[in-house]
């Protein structure tokens, strides 16, 4: 099975297992979020699941919902209230403890704020993505606001990061993310606290938010080579 089969079968695994009619859904962003996005509306279609109200996490998610007509909603809004019920999603990399970076799609900011309003999580992965350690070889996004480029860059060098503005491809210059701000990727040559540079990365002065997900316990669906699916609690 290629890694494209993988992406699809983890999305599909998690849709099958865990969603439910009536549901408040967060949904991801990514080669193997869509997945999962696609196969939600296809049941709907096939009249299978139906009163869905989903969050988007980026532009790709809402549009791939219009497309299926998956119903959407701002996390604020009245229907869906601020909180719920599930949010699927994929990610760059996941440790034997279920944490996770993210935003190599650019997404990471919403991402975390439906992940953290979400009363249970899902983490959709091919087996590429496991690593014991976070932050050696997939770079941790951090979101920045433009003005603070210099300084945080500064900042997260001090920390021990090759921090690298995120250039973007088809369009010059950087990356603008979905909310106007720029984005630093961080690779670190030593092993990281994971748990505590979550918190440590967002007190520097203009970082909006970070790749890391370690105050989250998903349940991770990783597709194997073989055809299998790997659920991981
Ligand atoms: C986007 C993300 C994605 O979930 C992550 O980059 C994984 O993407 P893919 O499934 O395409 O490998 O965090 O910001």
């Amino acid at each position: 099975m290629n890694q494209q089969m993988m992406k699809e079968l983890a999305g599909q695994r998690a849709v099958e297992a865990l969603v439910k009619s009536g549901m408040k859904l967060g949904l991801g962003t990514g080669s193997t979020a869509i997945p999962a996005v696609r196969h939600i509306g296809a049941l709907m279609a096939a009249g299978k699941l139906k009163d869905i109200k989903a969050a988007p996490t980026s532009f790709q998610t809402v549009i791939e919902c219009e497309k299926w007509g998956i119903p959407l909603f701002s996390l604020n809004s009245k229907e869906i209230g601020g909180k719920l019920d599930l949010t699927i999603d994929g990610a760059d990399e996941v440790d034997g403890q279920n944490r996770c970076v993210k935003g190599g799609g650019g997404a990471l900011l919403l991402e975390k704020i439906i992940a953290y309003a979400s009363a249970a999580y899902a983490i959709v992965v091919d087996e590429t993505k496991l690593n014991d350690t976070l932050g050696l070889k997939f770079p941790i996004p951090v979101e920045v606001v433009p003005e603070a480029r210099l300084p945080a860059q500064a900042a997260l060098e001090a920390l021990g990061a090759e921090a690298l503005l995120r250039e973007a491809v088809r369009k010059a210059g950087p990356v603008i993310t979905e909310h106007g701000n720029l984005l630093l990727d961080c690779r670190f040559k030593t092993p990281i606290d994971a748990a505590a540079f979550e918190t440590e990365i967002n007190r520097i002065p203009g970082v909006v938010e970070n790749g890391l997900f370690t105050r989250l316990r998903p349940v991770v669906f990783i597709a194997h080579a073989d055809g299998t699916v790997e659920e991981r609690r």
